[in-house]
Parts: structure tokens; C-alpha cells; sequence
């Protein structure tokens, strides 16, 4: 006897993120210590030194804490929130699919302004909900059209609506008066505002108070923050009821020993991400000013990560691909001509300026 799945998850694809594909890789004879992975967006310079050291001492034998107490209690007295309004996950991508499951029901309908990042319809579909997908006009760089997402929502009132901000993959970065018409279009719905990427926004606006208007919930990654991908850590913040929610649909232990103690030594240490966001920004504007040199598009981006049109993205990525560098093919994201960079160390960006001037000759 078989027995079949949800009906909705039968055409379910899981969506797609940048890093190495091992498969592909060990098709190509390519040895991943030897890639240079420009095409995912965390911190490249690595956790502060020292950290790996901490590990050795971690009392790996016992369950860790299910409520990440101490973590939880820290950020939220860093934050200025009470502790209840506070959860840490296993990566924002957990808490994304905790808000989902904990807030939509089958055939809710969910605003997912495009292109943006894959697992919000993956996160939505999966508890079953309608997807309502609108695009940023290529003339606008793919800008979310603030006015018409309004508009939306006083029409089709959905139950939440994603914003991804900074923007995954545009680095495109809505002001605060922009986020704020949203909420006034949409007092029934549940705005969830990813802020994955605000570490690395040059002049961010602070969002928290936003809180406070009850439908609005935040998500943040120390993954990104302090290169910590594959430890996978995150946290949420919203309202105590929320939040209670939240933590009840959470699986136990799901944040490690690790993940935990990694965490309380991150937010010590806001020297070294300001160290690692000011040479981010330098070499963003190296690579930038080196890619248009070489005649491509390269699209404005408030982050650190950027578009470039490049024109058949996928051909494009693999002939990097053959020359030991990774880019993220935006393919996926609808934009077949793009790929995303998220800038690396002087001496990698040299490298992939050299790489895409020896392809805009041979192409
Ligand atoms: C916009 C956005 N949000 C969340 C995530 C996931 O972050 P985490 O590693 O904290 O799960 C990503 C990862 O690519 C992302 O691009």
C-alpha cells in the first residue's frame, strides 16, 4: 500500500540558494577547496579568530536548551525588548517556516513581491497557503513598486505578505515611509520583514519600534552576520503572543550547543562585523567600478551583494564555473540575464575581475 502525500506538496520543488553544488563540481573534476564562491551572500572573512578553539569545550553530550535562554535573554537586552518577544532559530529559514505553519492556513493567500527569496513560497505553499506574486519592473532595477503592492493589499486583503529587506537578489532597500504605507494598507495581515541582510546595509533605519503595531514580525541571521552558515543560527521578533506561537511549533533542541554558544560570543563582538562591513563596502565599490569597467550592467544595490546583466546567466555561470568561480545564476529568481556577487577579499575580487575580462573577450 502506498500512501500519498498532501496533495499540495506533490509539485512542491524545493527552491534554490547559491553555494557549491558537489554533483556538479565533482562532474567538472572541480575540488571545492579550490572554488571561489561568490555566489552566496554571508560575511566572507570568516568568525573572529579564536572561536574554533570554543568548540573543543562544548558539552556536546547533553540536549541543549530548547528556549536558547541565555542567547534569547541577551539579544533581547541588546535589542531593548523583553525576552519574551524574542526567538532563536536554526537560521532564519526555521523561523520562516515556523510563521508560516503557525499563521496561514490552507487556501490563505499570501503577497510575495518579486524577485525575492525562494523559500517564502516554499515556506507558504508548504502550510498550504495561495500565492499572489507581483514583479519590479526591470527600467526600476526590479524595484518593489511600493504603490501597487498597496494597492494589492487593500484589494485582496492576504493573511501576510513578505518583504525581504535589503532585497535577496536586487540589494534593493525600501525607506521606512515605504514599509510603513504597507502596514497602513494592511492591518489584517502579517508582515513579515526579513532583515537577513541589515548588517550590511551602509545606513539602515531602525525597524524595531515597528513591533509594536502587533502585525509585523522580524527576521534576522547571525549566519550571515558572522559567517556562521553552517552552524545555522537566527532569531525573530515580534509581539509576546507572537512570539508564544511561535516557540510552541518550534521542535525541541533545535538550536544547538554550538549554534548557542557561537551566538552569545557574536553579540560581543560588534567590532568585528563593523571591521568586516567597512572592507565589504570597499570592495563592493572596487568590484562594481572593475565590472563596468569591463563593460557589463552592474544594477544599484544598498547591500553588499548586487546584480550584474550578463545575458544568458546560466551559460554565463558555467563558464565561470570551468575557471574555479562560483556566481549565483538568477535563473531561478525569474531574471535569466543576471547573476548575483556578494564581494569577497581583495585579492578573490581580482580574481573574478580577471575571470569575467578573459570571458567578455571570448564571448
Ligand atoms: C533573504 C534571506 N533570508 C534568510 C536567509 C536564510 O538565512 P539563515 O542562514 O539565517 O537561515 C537567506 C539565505 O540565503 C536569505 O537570502
Amino acid at each position: 500500500m502506498s500512501v500519498d502525500p498532501r496533495p499540495e506538496l506533490q509539485y512542491l520543488k524545493p527552491a534554490e540558494h547559491g553555494g557549491p553544488d558537489l554533483a556538479e563540481l565533482n562532474e567538472l573534476g572541480l575540488s571545492p577547496d579550490l572554488i571561489l564562491d561568490f555566489s552566496t551572500c554571508i560575511n566572507p572573512f570568516g568568525p573572529p579568530p579564536g572561536w574554533r578553539k570554543v568548540l573543543r569545550s562544548l558539552p556536546v553530550e547533553f540536549y541543549p536548551d530548547s528556549d536558547s535562554t541565555q542567547l534569547r535573554r541577551r539579544l533581547a537586552s541588546k535589542l531593548g525588548l523583553s525576552g519574551e518577544r524574542v526567538l532563536v532559530g536554526a537560521g532564519s529559514v526555521e523561523l520562516l517556516r515556523l510563521t508560516t505553519l503557525s499563521f496561514l492556513s490552507p487556501g490563505d493567500l499570501v503577497l510575495i513581491p518579486q524577485p525575492t527569496f525562494g523559500e517564502y513560497e516554499m515556506a507558504s505553499r508548504l502550510a498550504g497557503a495561495r500565492v499572489l506574486k507581483v514583479r519590479g519592473r526591470e527600467e526600476d532595477d526590479f524595484r518593489f513598486d511600493v504603490e501597487q503592492l498597496a494597492h494589492l493589499l487593500r484589494r485582496h486583503r492576504p493573511r501576510m505578505i513578505f518583504l525581504c529587506n535589503p532585497n535577496n537578489p536586487t540589494g534593493q532597500y525600501l525607506k521606512r515611509q515605504e514599509v510603513e504605507v504597507l502596514l497602513e494598507a494592511s492591518p489584517e495581515s502579517l508582515l513579515v520583514l526579513d532583515e537577513a541582510y541589515i548588517s550590511f546595509v551602509r545606513d539602515p533605519w531602525p525597524s524595531l519600534d515597528l513591533l509594536n503595531r502587533g502585525h509585523v514580525l522580524i527576521l534576522r541571521s547571525l549566519t550571515k552576520d558572522f559567517s556562521l552558515a553552517g552552524v545555522r543560527l537566527g532569531y525573530a521578533l515580534a509581539s509576546e503572543k507572537g512570539i508564544s506561537v511561535l516557540r510552541r511549533v518550534q521542535p525541541p533542541w533545535s538550536v544547538n550547543v554550538v549554534a548557542q554558544k557561537l551566538g552569545l560570543l557574536a553579540l560581543e563582538r560588534d567590532d568585528w562585523l563593523e571591521g568586516c562591513r567597512r572592507k565589504l563596502w570597499r570592495e563592493q565599490v572596487f568590484l562594481k567600478r572593475g565590472i563596468s569597467r569591463l563593460g557589463f550592467q552592474v544594477l544599484p544595490s544598498k547591500a553588499h551583494f548586487f546584480l550584474v546583466r550578463v545575458g544568458r546567466a546560466t551559460r554565463f555561470r558555467k563558464l565561470l564555473l570551468q575557471r574555479g568561480i562560483l556566481v549565483r545564476d538568477c535563473t531561478s529568481f525569474g531574471l535569466p540575464d543576471h547573476i548575483r556577487l556578494s564581494p569577497r577579499s581583495r585579492s578573490h575580487n581580482r580574481r573574478l575581475l580577471l575571470a569575467l575580462s578573459e570571458l567578455r573577450e571570448a564571448l
